[in-house]
């Protein structure tokens, strides 16, 4: 059979209240012509974001009923702690409210000033905690990576060459006289040696500039895009090199391990278990948000192998989200994320998934509008400057393009461009993107075809969609609360 059908049958349903276009104008205008603005009752087909909007399975619901509420050792605890340590091997893993809580924590342990963190790309709020302490957030990306129309099948691998050359650069920065006569030695010959001893003296040094490499499954910031098992070992086997910690910031690491399963040589065979943990085996840490691939409404993960780190980010877990059999989280959430952390790595669930997102993706191609392609696995991501060339960036096609869906259609999507990345003194964006992030469990394939449909009909009368002009601003994050005027 052709056809792949939701895996799940529903239960509950939620009515979604129907506007008229003239109620959607009045409702943007009031707005500011910003749908983060907007009621979300006021919303038909709501395509913000994948975190926290999916929907619970029965047994999640029904785990919520079992949740142990005690302030310490609660039963739902232990049952979260037995599926991540199955799921992931780690054995020291700490509960936090969502990613954030955990990048936070990370960052106050091994952030600071004059410190360089490598990423393929940080999303936004890694960048946020990882600048917050002081230290500079490198995206390394590959080249693939920044082309809307690259169809790499990994094009959110890292730049291995480029990792390796800032590792070089910060060790000979860091005064280590080993680093330098190592990279002398190596372009003296020609190849790369390793050489223990030489490590066992300079990585200290080079790990007090560079405390961690981290690598983002899937690339959220680059288009949901997937990172091989042969990318991450290689960032791993430059990690042991130059004795520097690597972590994964791991929101969709299961969707990243269906995407190697389908495209990586020698992977078809394996379960999708298998490599999630093969995954995480070549970690020394992970965050996590469970908004994602936990399959839950709130909740967080960090995961760590050195005990002496994680002792001290218990201390600060205790600080500010709570003690470390709860983070700050009730046990029932507890309880839901250890169902969704089995759910999530179930073949026919991701099957679905990956392939629900990758459908609207080629309808949209196929009527001719540009996306990034390959399609990636939370999301849709329009390239808004072909779709409004006449546009220019400093007038937001991407925010003009998100009002045409509202107004259209109701249907609210995000801009990721000139209005989310760019400002006074800020470098412009390599790309002025729209993302459709698709709810997991949510929506069905007709409120999907809708969606098309909206998109192809908004294409067709495009010279209709105008710039906008900011009228608002706050001086961080302005695109949760910026307010425009239409030109
Ligand atoms: N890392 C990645 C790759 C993310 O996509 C997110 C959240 C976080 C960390 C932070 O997790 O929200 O639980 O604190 N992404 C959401 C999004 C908000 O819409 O893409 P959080």
């Amino acid at each position: 059979m052709k056809t792949i059908i939701e895996p799940f049958r529903i239960k509950v349903v939620e009515p979604i209240r129907m506007t008229t276009g003239g109620e959607r104008e009045r409702i943007l205008r009031d707005a500011g012509f910003n749908p983060f603005l907007i009621h979300a009752d006021d919303v038909l087909i709501d395509l913000l974001t994948d975190s926290g909007t999916g929907a619970m399975s029965s047994l999640q619901w029904s785990g919520v009923m079992r949740g142990d509420e005690s302030y310490a050792g609660a039963r739902s605890w232990f049952a979260l702690e037995a599926k991540v340590r199955e799921l992931t091997g780690f054995e020291h893993i700490l509960p936090t409210h969502q990613g954030r809580a955990s990048e936070r924590i990370l960052f106050e342990l091994l952030g600071g000033p004059g410190k360089v963190v490598p990423n393929n790309n940080h999303f936004d709020t890694t960048r946020a905690n990882v600048e917050h302490s002081g230290a500079q957030a490198v995206d390394l990306v590959i080249e693939e990576g920044r082309h809307p129309r690259s169809r790499h099948p990994f094009k959110g691998n890292m730049d291995l060459a480029r990792l390796e050359a800032l590792l070089e650069a910060e060790g000979t920065k860091a005064g280590s006289r080993e680093g330098a006569e190592r990279g002398a030695r190596r372009s003296d010959e020609g190849t790369k040696t390793r050489n223990d001893e030489h490590n066992a003296a300079a990585a200290p040094r080079l790990r007090a500039r560079v405390p961690l490499v981290m690598c983002t499954i899937t690339n959220n910031s680059g288009g949901g895009q997937p990172v091989s098992l042969e990318n991450l070992r290689g960032v791993r086997a430059l990690c042991d090199r130059y004795g520097v910690p690597f972590f994964l910031d791991a929101c969709r690491f299961a969707e990243n391990a269906y995407f190697i399963k389908l495209r990586e040589p020698g992977q078809q065979n394996r379960s999708v278990r298998e490599i999630v943990r093969e995954i995480f085996d070549l970690a020394d840490g992970a965050t996590i948000s469970a908004k994602k691939d936990g399959l839950v409404n709130i909740g967080g993960l960090l995961l760590i192998r050195d005990k002496e780190l994680m002792r001290r980010a218990d201390e600060l877990l205790i600080l500010t989200e709570g003690y470390v059999t709860y983070g700050g989280l009730a046990g029932r959430d507890l309880e839901a994320m250890a169902q969704g952390f089995e759910e999530v790595v179930h073949e026919d669930y991701l099957q679905y998934r990956i392939r629900s997102t990758a459908y609207l993706g080629e309808k949209l191609l196929a009527a001719g509008i540009q996306i990034v392609e390959p399609p990636g696995g939370h999301a849709i991501y329009i390239d808004a400057a072909a779709f409004c060339p006449h546009i220019p960036p400093a007038q937001f096609p991407g925010q003009a393009l998100v009002c045409g869906l509202y107004r259209h259609a109701g249907i609210r999507a995000v801009e990721i461009g000139s209005v989310m990345f760019g400002g006074p003194g800020r470098p412009p964006p390599a790309m002025e993107l729209v993302r459709l992030a698709i709810p997991r469990r949510v929506y069905t394939q007709s409120h999907i075809d809708y969606v098309v449909e909206a998109i192809i009909e908004l294409y067709g009368q495009r010279d209709r969609l105008r710039g906008l002009e900011i009228i608002e601003q706050p001086p961080t994050l302005r695109h949760f609360t910026a307010r425009f005027r239409e030109l």
